[in-house]
């Protein structure tokens, strides 16, 4: 039987990674959940990112999904060994991916990494990137405010490069050459954040990189599928539905609201 590839995230954000899977994976059926009503994760508590992960992931998995993709640092971070219990399908996050990359990127063996405070405090990125390579030094930083800007849309805002200059003024002495973007939200604001690090700084994105990830679990069989789209969030309809048509250069139709029900998700 084909099935969907489940994907969630806070908010908007998981939709740069819904993007490169979709112009990769032309042909699956994806199926997208953005937790709008609890959006921003990465303020929050461990024990709650937890609880709400597993709660977006059973969503996902009442519409029979045959992959989880983790869109979602904070919740790839805190809570992907959760969700590997709780079902025997794949779980994939974004921390490892993006790690591997910025690794490849990095000639001088000093990689930045922003994220939110639930990321930067859990040390996934550090611990990822010493375990591919243990000589490496990085520095990580926790940029809250970010989330907002691009949940608002405000993607090139003259506030938004106020706050991406008051915030990577941290990397100035740090002589890094590669930034990880360890935040599914900050790949929206990508050209504020490049122009501020200047040209000599890749920045890396784990959208990408997934994306290779996903192929390996994927079989020729899938090829037939229809590749439809469907979209689901807690809040907001319609702010996620104009931020998405941005993102993905196309109005998205299939949106529909998900009430929640102390531990479940029902469709209204
Ligand atoms: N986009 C998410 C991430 O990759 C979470 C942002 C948030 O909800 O704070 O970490």
């Amino acid at each position: 039987m084909k099935r969907p590839i489940g994907i969630f995230d806070s908010g908007v954000g998981g939709l740069t990674v819904y993007k490169a899977i979709r112009e990769c994976f032309p042909n699956e059926d994806l199926i997208y959940f953005g937790d709008t009503a609890r959006v921003p994760y990465g303020p929050k508590s461990k024990e709650t990112i937890i609880e709400y992960s597993v709660q977006n992931a059973r969503f996902l998995l009442q519409h029979n999904v045959k992959i989880i993709i983790v869109a979602c640092n904070t919740s790839s971070a805190a809570a992907i060994h959760h969700l590997s219990k709780i079902t025997s399908i794949p779980v994939m996050g974004v921390i490892e991916p993006g790690a591997q990359q910025a690794v490849e990127s990095s000639s001088n063996h000093r990689i930045g990494v922003i994220g939110t405070e639930g990321t930067v405090r859990s040390g996934a990125y550090s611990r990822a990137i010493h375990q591919l390579a243990p000589i490496t030094q990085v520095f990580s930083l926790a940029c809250p405010l970010f989330v907002p800007l691009a949940e608002e849309g405000w993607l090139d805002h003259p506030v938004t490069k106020t706050i991406a200059a008051e915030y990577l003024g941290f990397f100035k002495d740090k002589d890094i050459d590669t930034l990880v973007l360890g935040c599914t939200h900050y790949p929206l604001l990508a050209p504020v954040i490049q122009e501020v690090m200047g040209e000599n700084t890749r920045l890396v994105d784990s959208a990408q990189a997934i994306t290779t990830h996903l192929g390996t679990l994927l079989t020729d069989e899938e090829e037939t599928q229809s590749g439809k789209d469907s979209f689901f969030v807690s809040d907001n309809e319609q702010k996620f539905s104009s931020i998405a048509s941005r993102i993905l250069g196309y109005e998205i139709t299939q949106l529909k609201r998900v009430r929640m029900f102390e531990s479940w998700f029902a469709e209204e």
